[in-house]
């Protein structure tokens, strides 16, 4: 922002509470969710969803496993109207899912909202009207603090005489002194208590007391410290459910949200993803997952994250950031090199921990969650770009092509490929990795080649004597020698043709796990007479064939 303009804000006032209880809780249990994508997610769409669109998404909430879900804003419009009228007249609604209709506290939208409910057996009635001092000033041109808590008591009496005359359905009131956020907190409770007073909730029958974060104007400390002194005052707190409305102007959505159960609150309206008017309202999603990775049970089952994702995508023409908690594209993807090499270990270890033992306690370094859990796979969890280390491509050639690479190999190989990365100046596919890793370091065949090979293993213990036919620089030899192994009976059939420039130092070798067109690989670790240590690696269906194609390469390698 240009210092100029900073003039013009103020900081936000802090709340008195020195006796404040919510830093030392800890949030142990799921709060009452009730999604509201189908109105202020809806509210927020460039294009808002059709009817048949937001029947689709209803019927993914109910899935998810909300029980309340607000349907939308009936006396607003007449799509929201016939909206309601379709879940109703069409036995859309399961027995256990409440539909919550928003209305401001006005006559004529009341009774509109209450001949859209009619038929349901249970609704939630949320009437709002605003209560802050720059919505009484501005929007309502210098309203009195009266007159405003006047309209909410009206409404809510206006509710109770129209519930009393549909008998059939249960209607819960919810009230929300909408932009509390930046109400006075005398005020605002004096506003709920009135509305409480009209509706006398009981603990057979509670009330909604919604205390909106309609513009996030604060940090959520200060959020909180609200959320717990209106708990502290309210009266008849034990027949209300305190619930929370977050929005995320500051990006804070999910930490104020947080917070504030910590301070006591009861109940959580929100959307997926965080839809909803400007940048958007609290994320449920986040929040779920954020306690399910506490081990806390939400009944919100997103364990098809991708699925839900892409759902919502096609309702709301919207796209999920790469970055967003849980469902981002890109957020259980590593391109650092440690971080790599981090999780590759913690997986490792923890595949070998987990057997026989599946309540294993979850620590893999840099993922807070199992990606599975959610429905999303290890396979995208490493990328290779040019800022990826060693340990991330020997990770790939490993899960995803079953090459077990040696350790001291990773460092050539991991260097090739970020190169090519670089080079191309985009992320590689692992398929990409695979086919540079071959055409690199397996099998090459110039300027030495083994076309045929024959081994004799003598009885009586490790003597082999190979017949074998290369070519080396175009000329064809046959070559033969003994030794104590396949690979050492080549070494020495190789000295007849002159090729004792090196030794064997090292040799790996290991079925291919979920490889198509190969079923061993040999790993063979050269030392050139000048010092250079090289590995070359063989791919074939035989597994000693595998091996002198290794040392084939080893030996190219060193060229
Ligand atoms: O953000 C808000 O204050 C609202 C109210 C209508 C609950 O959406
Ligand atoms: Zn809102």
């Amino acid at each position: 922002m240009h210092p100029n303009s900073l003039s013009k804000y103020r900081p936000f006032p802090a709340i008195s509470l020195p006796d404040r209880t919510w830093p030392d809780q800890t949030i142990s249990r799921s709060p009452i969710w009730c999604s509201v994508d189908l109105r202020d997610g809806n509210q927020a769409l460039p294009q808002p969803m059709s009817i048949e669109e937001k029947i689709e998404f209803f019927e993914l909430l109910v899935r998810i496993g909300f029980k309340q879900i607000e349907v939308g804003f009936p006396s607003a419009a007449d799509t929201e109207f016939n909206f309601l009228r379709r879940l109703i007249d069409e036995n859309r609604i399961p027995e256990d899912v409440t539909i919550q209709v928003l209305v401001q506290t006005r006559e004529h939208l009341i009774r509109r909202s209450f001949e859209a409910i009619d038929g349901a057996k249970r609704a939630i009635v949320h009437i709002y009207n605003s209560t802050s001092p720059l919505q009484r000033r501005v929007t309502f041109g210098d309203a009195s603090r009266e007159s405003i808590l006047q309209v909410a008591v009206d409404g809510a009496q206006l509710v109770k005489d129209l519930a009393a005359t549909i008998p059939e359905t249960e209607v819960i009131l919810q009230y929300s002194p909408e932009s509390f956020s930046d109400t006075e907190l005398d005020y605002a409770l004096e506003v709920c208590n009135a509305v409480i007073e009209v509706w006398q909730p009981t603990l057979a029958k509670k009330m909604i007391v919604n205390l909106p974060d309609t513009v996030q104007w604060t940090t959520p400390n200060i959020h909180a410290d609200m959320i717990e002194w209106m708990g502290r005052h309210l009266n008849q707190r034990d027949a209300v459910i305190l619930s929370l409305h977050t929005h995320n102007d500051r990006g804070t959505g999910v930490a104020a949200t947080e917070l504030a159960l910590m301070a006591g609150a009861d109940r959580v309206e929100g959307t997926l993803f965080g839809n909803g008017e400007r940048t958007g309202n609290l994320d449920i999603v986040t929040l779920a997952l954020n306690m399910n990775s506490h081990g806390i049970e939400t009944g919100l089952d997103f364990s098809d994250l991708t699925d839900i994702r892409r759902k919502y995508e096609r309702f709301t023409r919207l796209m999920v950031p790469e970055r967003q908690p849980y469902a981002g594209e890109l957020v259980f993807t590593a391109f650092s090199g440690s971080h790599q090499d981090a999780i590759k270990k913690g997986l490792d270890r923890r595949e070998k921990e987990a057997a026989g033992n599946p309540g294993l306690v979850w620590g893999v370094p840099y993922l807070t969650i199992d990606p599975q859990d959610i429905g999303r796979s290890y396979e995208a969890i490493i990328r290779i770009n040019s800022q990826s280390g060693k340990g991330g491509v020997a990770y790939v050639l490993d899960r995803e092509h079953g090459f077990d690479l040696p350790k001291s190999m990773h460092p050539l190989v991991g260097k090739h490929i970020y190169d090519l990365a670089d080079e191309h100046g985009r992320e590689l596919t692992t398929d990409e990795i695979r086919e540079a890793f071959f055409e690199h370091f397996v099998n090459v065949e110039s300027p030495l080649a083994v076309t045929e090979y024959q081994l004799v293993h003598k009885p009586g213990g490790g003597h082999v004597h190979c017949d074998a036919t290369i070519s080396l620089a175009g000329t064809i030899h046959k070559i033969e020698g003994d030794g104590n192994g396949p690979i050492n009976s080549f070494v020495h059939a190789l000295e007849s043709v002159d090729l004792k420039d090196f030794k064997v130092t090292d040799y790996r070798s290991h079925a291919v796990q979920g490889g198509s067109d190969a079923s061993a690989a040999a790993y063979v670790q050269l030392q050139h007479e000048d010092g250079r240590l090289l590995w070359g690696t063989g791919v074939d269906s035989s597994i000693e064939m595998a091996g002198l194609k290794a040392l084939v390469t080893g030996w190219n390698l060193l060229r």
